[in-house]
């Protein structure tokens, strides 16, 4: 298994030209697909409804990027009974041949790489770089997830003990059933395709049903599949609105378990709401409130850029996102005055373009929860030193990266998830300090050091209540995480199973055991 880093390979090999070219081919072809209409799919049936919804581009509001069905819960239901049926096959599949048909749509997936990475920068505002990487990780989980098949051998084991002579156990983890994968903007495709997978390559079916801000890259995900070989039955598509896949969830018993990603408010509705009726197996990724830690022992210029990438790296809008950030004393004027001239060099704009940092947020909800943030910030007597407007271009959803100092602690926004571009700093006085405020929070997902002293690391990773930890992470303090190299979920309110995506445990949780006796 080797990681695909794309740009960073094109770079190594001086071809830079080239990846730009690449990017650039692929933002034609989607351009040339705007405004296309795209159906629900149930089997090999492409399915339309009366009513309908347009999805616009926050990259250029005017861009109709594709017209979606507005499913009332009818396809959404059949849906569920076709992956019903469709699993009384699946579930006995071969677990080889779900590997080969992983390895083949992870090789169809490296072929349409710069389509799909523009048609995230098109959806979701992703500048190139973020979302050539966001393919590249989408096609490590597939790769790894064949790979951990293998490893485990379908994930059956012969059990070593005997009680009775002639004994003899084997161990099989087997699926569950149909699945309703729910998937976030922020990700599209690679966190689309983490909970799809797990559930597909294990044995279960399922029905996709993306945010309806990002469609798309879901749509295609789906048909990538099925060209590669998944039959269409096992992989279902739908564009049913929240309302009515909560309704559905909660009456639908046929729906064996859930996977989503999204907020903790959301998610926690979500699992309640399913498990009312019958307990069932659910995988959670929620939100997160992540801090990074700078002590006096940092390289201050790593520090300076990791946290500046880690908090605004797709404009905050990743649950691991840098949102906090606390400084010891004797550093923390120099670290503020690097960290601020820094972020004053992102570039902001058209995320198509090859020098764009920032792009825009997701829409205009998210531009007005950044305003509405930045007054309670300024009225509970924080302080902005940079950033803090929002870039009056009418066709676009610009806001400037943010950074606030002197908030009082009392503060809701120190305890809040904010999913846009405003990052908070506070002094501490020493380490143990900042490992209490880290903890301070409800949520548990990623949390960053730097220092270059290996005992304050050490002393950093055993205290922290954080799912994925990282010290002194350069490209970004606390974001990031790449499939088989930084396991990626959440403790506390961040998670649900406590197995972290595209690490080595996450496809135990679309299984469930079962032991085999058999005698001579
Ligand atoms: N996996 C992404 C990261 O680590 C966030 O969802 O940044």
């Amino acid at each position: 298994f080797v990681n695909e880093r794309t740009y960073q390979r094109y770079l190594q090999e001086n071809r830079e030209e080239e990846f730009h070219k690449l990017v650039d081919e692929g933002i034609r072809r989607v351009e040339e697909q705007l405004g296309q209409e795209y159906p629900i799919l149930i089997g090999d049936k492409e399915l339309r409804t009366p009513s309908k919804f347009n999805v616009r581009s926050p990259v250029d509001t005017s861009l109709t990027l594709g017209v979606f069905q507005r499913d009332d819960g009818e396809l959404l239901r059949s849906a569920i009974k076709l992956a019903r049926e469709s699993y009384r096959d699946w579930k006995d599949s071969d677990w080889r041949d779900r590997v080969e048909l992983t390895v083949k749509a992870a090789n169809e997936l490296r072929r349409m790489k710069y389509e799909l990475a523009a048609t995230i920068t098109f959806e979701n505002g992703k500048n190139r770089y973020e979302a050539v990487a966001e393919v590249d990780e989408t096609i490590d989980y597939f790769n790894y997830y064949a790979q951990l098949l293998e490893e485990n051998r379908g994930y059956t084991r012969e059990m070593e003990g005997r009680i009775v002579k002639g004994e003899h156990g084997i161990s099989v983890m087997r699926p569950y059933g149909p699945w309703l994968i729910i998937s976030p903007f922020n990700f599209p495709l690679a966190i689309t395709a983490t909970m799809t997978l797990g559930a597909l390559i294990t044995g279960n079916t399922v029905v996709v049903k993306p945010s309806s801000d990002t469609p798309l890259s879901a749509y295609k995900l789906v048909t990538t599949l099925r060209r590669a070989g998944f039959s269409a039955e096992v992989v279902n598509y739908v564009t049913s609105p929240g309302e009515v896949v909560s309704k559905v969830m909660e009456e639908n018993l046929d729906i064996a378990g859930f996977a989503f990603t999204g907020s903790r408010e959301v998610g926690h509705r979500l699992l309640k709401q399913f498990i009312s009726l019958k307990p069932r197996p659910a995988v959670l990724e929620l939100g997160g409130k992540n801090a990074t830690v700078i002590t006096a022992k940092a390289d201050l210029r790593k520090a300076v850029e990791g946290t500046f990438r880690g908090a605004f790296g797709f404009g905050g809008q990743k649950c691991s996102a840098t949102s906090r950030v606390f400084v010891e004393s004797s550093i923390y004027q120099e670290f503020l005055a690097r960290f601020k001239a820094r972020t004053e060099t992102a570039q902001i704009g058209d995320p198509r373009q090859k020098s764009t940092f920032l792009g825009p947020l997701i829409n205009k909800g998210a531009v007005d929860k950044f305003r509405r943030y930045v007054d309670q910030a300024i009225s509970e007597g924080g302080r902005v030193i940079t950033g803090g407007r929002v870039r009056e271009d009418t066709r676009s959803y610009l806001v400037e990266p943010t950074i606030i100092v002197d908030l009082p602690y009392t503060s809701s926004l120190w305890r809040t998830e904010l999913f846009v571009p405003i990052v908070l700093v506070k002094e501490v006085q020493n380490l143990k300090e900042a490992i209490r405020l880290v903890n301070d929070v409800d949520y548990g997902l990623t949390a960053g050091i730097f220092s270059q002293d290996t005992e304050e690391v050490e002393y950093f990773f055993k205290n922290v209540e954080a799912g994925v930890t990282y010290a002194n992470r350069e490209s970004g303090s606390t974001t990031g995480a790449m499939p088989g190299v930084q396991p990626f979920g959440g403790w506390k309110d961040s998670g649900w199973t406590g197995r972290n995506a595209g690490g080595p445990y996450y496809l135990l949780s679309f299984m469930r055991e079962q032991a085999r006796t058999t005698y001579d």
